[in-house]
């Protein structure tokens, strides 16, 4: 008796399964908005970038880093934090690629300018980011490497000092991470500022 109930039950859950509907992309959006902004334009006071146009690829990678605890772990990371927390409803593979989708296809936003404008001579230091990020800092789908040019100065700089100081990328399995973490070892704090102030400017200028 027992063993038949379970089995009708069983049955029950999977047709429901079946019919239920999928989550629109819409539906799946709804809780980013309250930190990256209905458009994906980002919020500095919240530390959420800006992820519209993001390619589908790189951002669903980053919420696979959140959701398994490669990304955003660390007690100095009250940012990625806050990441890690979201992604505990947002778990299912497919869905994660559906939004990375939506997303990508928002339309892009403006990047803030937050730091001063750089010296002439950044441009040096650029350079060696260049190889894999692209000489506009469009990305490099090849390296994996994510476009930085509609990034905010003040999120990229962040991003430099989490990845300098194994906040970011020193996760286990992180290989990708681990590469960034390697081209930025030698930065202090003023060329990370500098590099960001010049890197926002690289699409508009
Ligand atoms: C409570 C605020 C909050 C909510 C809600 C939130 N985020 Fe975030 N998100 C952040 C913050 C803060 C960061 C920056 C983390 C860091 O500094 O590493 C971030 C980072 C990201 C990144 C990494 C971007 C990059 O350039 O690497 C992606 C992608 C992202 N969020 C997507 C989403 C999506 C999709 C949702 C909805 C399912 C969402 N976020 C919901 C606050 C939030
Ligand atoms: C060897 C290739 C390589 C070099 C050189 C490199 N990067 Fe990266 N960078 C990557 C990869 C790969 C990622 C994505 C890591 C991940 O998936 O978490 C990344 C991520 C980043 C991010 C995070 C973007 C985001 O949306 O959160 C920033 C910012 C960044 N790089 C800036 C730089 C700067 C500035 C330099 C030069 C000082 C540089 N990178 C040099 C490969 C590289």
């Amino acid at each position: 008796m027992m063993r038949q109930c379970c089995r009708w039950l069983a049955a029950l859950l999977a047709a429901l399964v079946l019919c239920g509907e999928a989550e629109s992309s819409e539906a799946l959006y709804f809780p980013c908005r309250s930190c990256h902004g209905d458009n994906g334009g980002g919020n500095e006071a919240m530390g959420a970038p800006a992820i519209a146009a993001m390619d589908a690829k790189y951002l669903a990678r980053q919420l696979r880093n959140f959701r398994d605890g490669k990304r955003g772990m660390s007690l100095d990371d009250p940012e990625g934090r806050q990441m890690n927390l979201i992604m505990t409803i947002l778990t299912d593979d497919e869905e994660i690629d559906q939004l990375a989708r939506f997303v990508e296809a928002m339309p892009p936003t403006m990047p803030l300018r937050t730091l001063p404008a750089p010296a002439a001579d950044v441009a040096s230091l650029y350079q060696a980011c260049a190889i894999c990020h692209g000489a506009d800092g469009e990305g490099r789908d090849e390296m994996n490497a994510p476009a930085l040019a509609r990034l905010d100065d003040w999120y990229i700089s962040a991003q430099l000092r989490k990845f300098r100081d194994g906040i970011r990328g020193a996760a286990a399995g992180d290989m990708l991470g681990a590469q960034m973490r390697a081209s930025v070892s030698n930065l202090d704090n003023r060329s990370m500022d500098k590099l960001a102030a010049s890197i926002v400017r690289l699409a508009s200028d």
